[in-house]
């Protein structure tokens, strides 16, 4: 699907939203799927990148570890290039706004129809409690893109179901109330859509299978020595699957056909590769000073939360709350 810019109805920019939760080390599926998207098209749009701080709350239970992590991870977004000038860039509860709208939506949608959400589904199977925080994530992550308008929504496929979730709000809401919510749009690239681990696996944070994106060379490097290799075959296909993040398949092929079988010079080609990405955002990272991500994320803050709160006075006047 191919996104203009620029609504041809007002002449207006549209509005582009992600956000990620500061759970843990970001790592290259979430910079492919996401970041990088969003880094390529921010300065095209009124663009919004979000530390989703109370989505970590549904897991998270180390407060000194999440309170890390949500320096760490805005200074990953710095660190990539996004200009907090050109980008609003802002700590999800800092703008309570979010809270109150996500709980208007929990009023409109019904719960057999948030008892299908996959990813619910999945954490449950997976051990995680059943709390009614995780039940309800999907409709604090409407109120997140919906409170800003933000139609174009770059994330990876797991994510895909949520934007969904997000349309069914808007849906029941403007029934309700009337037109007052725009449909957003995920943008998921295929190539991206899911990045797969060093097993092979979706990699994710919770699989131990990640190639860091911030890691020192050495991390990299072991990352990358651990990929499974399925023996036998000339290619091997996990190590190429991260390979092609990186390269285009017309180099990959001539490389892959000079090192056929030989896995550890591919290993090492992949981890030059990783590492010439890599290594100018590692080289800027560090110049970034905690006082420096406080001040972004304060500032981005309290611009966020004017533009929740006009869109939240509008709301509270509709749902007949306000303005009696
Ligand atoms: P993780 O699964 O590692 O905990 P998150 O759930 O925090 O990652 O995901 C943050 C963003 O990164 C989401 O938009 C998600 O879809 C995307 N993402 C995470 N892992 C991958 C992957 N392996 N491939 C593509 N996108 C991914
Ligand atoms: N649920 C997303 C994830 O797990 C994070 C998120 C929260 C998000 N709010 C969002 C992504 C709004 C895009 C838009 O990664």
């Amino acid at each position: 699907m191919t996104h203009s810019a620029i609504a041809p109805s007002t002449g207006v920019k549209k509005r582009l939203l992600t956000g990620l939760k500061p759970t843990g080390t970001l790592h290259i599926g979430n910079y492919f799927a996401t970041i990088k998207p969003f880094y390529e098209m921010y300065g095209e749009y009124e663009s919004f990148i979000m530390v989703a701080d109370y989505h970590a709350v549904t897991t998270a239970r180390d407060p000194k570890r999440l309170r890390n992590n949500i320096l760490e991870n805005t200074r990953d977004y710095l660190a990539v290039g996004i200009d907090p000038e050109k980008a609003l860039l802002f700590q999800q509860s800092s703008v309570t706004e979010h809270t109150e709208l996500a709980w208007i939506f929990e009023c409109l949608v019904t719960v057999p129809f948030l008892m299908q959400c996959h990813a619910y589904k999945d954490k449950v199977a997976k051990g995680i409690e059943p709390t009614a925080g995780l039940f309800n994530y999907p409709m604090l992550m409407a109120a997140d893109i919906l409170l800003y308008d933000a139609e174009i929504i770059p994330v990876g496929a797991d994510q895909r179901q949520h934007v969904e979730y997000a349309r069914e709000a808007v849906k029941k809401f403007n029934l309700a109330y009337g037109e007052t919510f725009v449909a957003p749009q995920e943008l998921i690239h295929d190539a991206v859509a899911t990045v797969p681990g060093t097993d092979g696996q979706k990699m994710s944070k919770s699989y131990r299978n990640t190639i860091p994106l911030f890691g020192t060379k050495d991390e990299i490097a072991k990352a990358v020595m651990s990929i499974v290799t399925d023996s036998g075959a000339g290619r091997p296909e996990h190590v190429y699957a991260v390979h092609k993040l990186f390269k285009s398949d017309e180099e990959l092929e001539t490389l892959y056909a000079e090192k056929e079988g030989k896995y550890k010079d591919l290993k090492e080609a992949l981890i030059e590769d990783i590492e010439s990405v890599i290594a100018p955002m590692r080289e800027r990272r560090v110049s970034i000073s905690d006082d420096d991500v406080r001040k972004v994320l304060e500032e981005g803050s309290a611009k966020a939360k004017e533009i929740a709160g006009e869109k939240m006075r509008v709301v509270r006047q509709k749902i007949g709350i306000s303005g009696a």
